[in-house]
């Protein structure tokens, strides 16, 4: 398959050197910008809200993958579509009307994602698969970067990917919490499409070479 996606986040920088942050993940030629936004109630950290968004959308061109791990999420729809969002990713586990959520993100012009917490099954994403661009699939414990991988996540990838080809369906699989070098061949082979990289990008001596391995190339 062509070569894997990779999508440094943003939570693992420093927060007081944000535009650092940017810089490190552009000049390792990243390809997308994961962004964690944490409510403190969906998960017990706090992370940022729009601006942070806005702000980085003004420093870069590269895609943002914005990760909404916020309850009832169709409160801010609008204000993250149109502070530069490109990917939108809500959780299926914080609203009950997420096939509307959905809708919405892709009326507003952004594309969206549906997100899944490690004790979530696949099968539980499969009313809304036909109107997601892309399904990521948690593999830790959401709320803080630096985790390791939870293995059955591996499982899901794999599961995932058998629905896609199943269905003739094309939204990307985005991997994301524990990845690194040791975890990532192992999920590019079960099918993931995006790898997140929050500690291990940001602990790397060489953050290219990290990326070119995460990616396989
Ligand atoms: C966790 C976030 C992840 C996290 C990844 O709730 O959604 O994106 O920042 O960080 P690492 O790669 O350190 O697990
Ligand atoms: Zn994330």
């Amino acid at each position: 398959n062509n070569s894997v996606i990779t999508a440094p986040s943003i939570l693992a920088a420093d927060f007081a050197d944000v535009a650092g942050g940017l810089r490190r993940i552009e000049d390792a030629c990243a390809q997308w910008i994961h962004m964690d936004v944490m409510d403190g109630d969906f998960v017990p950290n706090i992370s940022f809200g729009p601006k942070m968004v806005q702000d980085t959308r003004a420093r870069t061109s590269l895609p943002l993958d914005v990760h909404l791990m916020v309850n009832q999420p169709e409160r801010y729809i609008a204000e993250f579509i149109a502070a530069g969002a490109d990917y939108l990713t809500v959780h299926l586990e914080s609203t009950v009307h997420v096939h509307r959520v959905i809708q919405s993100i892709r009326q507003d012009g952004a594309r969206p994602g549906l997100a899944i917490v490690p004790s979530t099954p696949v099968r539980a994403t499969e009313e809304l698969l036909d109107d997601i661009d892309l399904l990521l699939i948690m593999t830790v414990n959401p709320g803080f970067g630096g985790q390791a991988l939870i293995p059955r996540g591996i499982e899901k990838v794999a599961q995932a990917a058998q629905i896609r080809s199943d269905r003739g369906l094309s939204f990307k699989i985005s991997v994301d919490g524990g990845v690194n070098r040791e975890t990532a061949r192992a999920l590019r082979e079960a099918g993931a499409d995006v790898l997140v990289s929050g500690s291990a990008f940001f602990n790397s001596p060489d953050p290219a070479q990290y990326l070119r391995d995460l990616s396989g190339r």
